[in-house]
């Protein structure tokens, strides 16, 4: 066993040794020269374990102590260490004169994108609805009749974590909406939400995002999901010589399904959407007779609406790209 006066005159050189550091630097020196492998404490307990002349139970109790006063070192260390994050500045060391720099940042396109998409939205009459990023199987495939073997469920193409799957599309949102039978008679629903495809090369990111948007309506049909995309797709653009044409599609949840395309100014025709009258399988499960739903790339109306060519300057987080888009934030 040590002496009680030794115990005693080691806590108290640590007290005074941590309460006379100035700063975090001093407080690491002298938390090395009591705690670390060749400090103080270490060099106490090997000259005991090498003293052939004491038992074994006294060095188990001199080695008990000595981690007595490790913690006893660690707790003042601690304290220590919340004292200096605590510090506050003097206020008379602070520089009211520094000029403060006006540039505070501005809206990703992708952010500015959303929020007007949120606004024409909300205008046009539908409500929010979100679900998670990490989705049931259920969710993502089943429910949407896309079966066991489908090709779109294969390892190569999703992202699977443990029995789920990070989400391939926001179609999944819909099924979780007609699930909660929140929602009765005529309602209009949509989302915006991340999804992950195995598709990483010029044209394509491994994480994007997507809007599905659906109405239940009992005068749906395909001539009003036309107008509806078209009365979209105006606001959107801001423009109101939007052509648009459907093409037939496929999808396992709707039918007919549809591919859209906008014609741009220099007369071609890209494809921006898939839509289609949601299948009737999936409504009558819910209770509910006729809709259609439709689902949109985010980054792709986005790099139209911007004119952006490349989808990595999207990710790349260039500052000089970014801040041309929106100076609306800037004082
Ligand atoms: N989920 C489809 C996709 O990721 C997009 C889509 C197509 C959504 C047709 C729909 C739809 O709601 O009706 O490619």
């Amino acid at each position: 066993m040590l002496h009680e006066n030794e115990i005693n005159s080691i806590k108290q050189n640590i007290e005074e040794e941590i309460s006379s550091c100035k700063d975090m630097k001093g407080l690491i020196l002298v938390k090395s020269k009591f705690i670390g492998k060749e400090g103080i404490l270490n060099a106490y307990l090997k000259k005991y374990l090498k003293n052939s002349e004491l038992s074994n139970e006294n060095k188990k109790s001199i080695g008990f102590e000595i981690n007595q006063l490790k913690d006893f070192f660690n707790l003042f260390y601690r304290k220590k260490i919340s004292a200096f994050q605590n510090k506050q500045i003097p206020t008379d060391q602070i520089d009211y004169s520094i000029p403060v720099s006006s540039a505070i940042g501005n809206l990703h396109p992708l952010s500015l994108s959303k929020e007007y998409i949120h606004k024409i939205m909300q205008e046009m009459g539908f409500i929010y609805e979100d679900g998670p990023s990490i989705e049931k199987e259920y969710y993502n495939f089943d429910a949407l009749n896309i079966s066991k073997n489908h090709p779109a469920r294969n390892e190569k193409d999703t992202f699977f974590i443990n029995d789920d799957v990070l989400r391939t599309h926001t179609t999944a949102v819909q099924i979780r909406a007609l699930e909660s039978q929140k929602y009765v008679d005529e309602f209009r629903i949509y989302s915006i939400g991340d999804v992950y495809r195995r598709d990483d090369d010029s044209t394509h990111l491994p994480m994007f995002h997507q809007i599905e948007g659906f109405i239940i309506d009992n005068s749906a049909s395909i001539s009003t999901l036309k107008g509806f995309l078209l009365d979209f797709l105006k606001k959107f653009f801001e423009k109101d010589d939007v052509e648009i044409r459907l093409r037939p599609g496929y999808f396992p949840f709707t039918e007919p399904s549809v591919e859209v395309d906008v014609k741009f100014e220099n007369g071609k025709w890209l494809e921006i959407l898939g839509a289609g009258m949601i299948r009737k399988n999936i409504l009558s499960k819910y209770g509910y007779k006729k809709g259609f739903a439709f689902g949109i790339g985010l980054e792709r109306i986005t790099m139209i609406k911007f004119g952006i060519t490349n989808i990595h300057d999207l990710t790349d987080n260039h500052y000089p790209w970014l801040k041309q888009y929106g100076n609306s934030t800037e004082n």
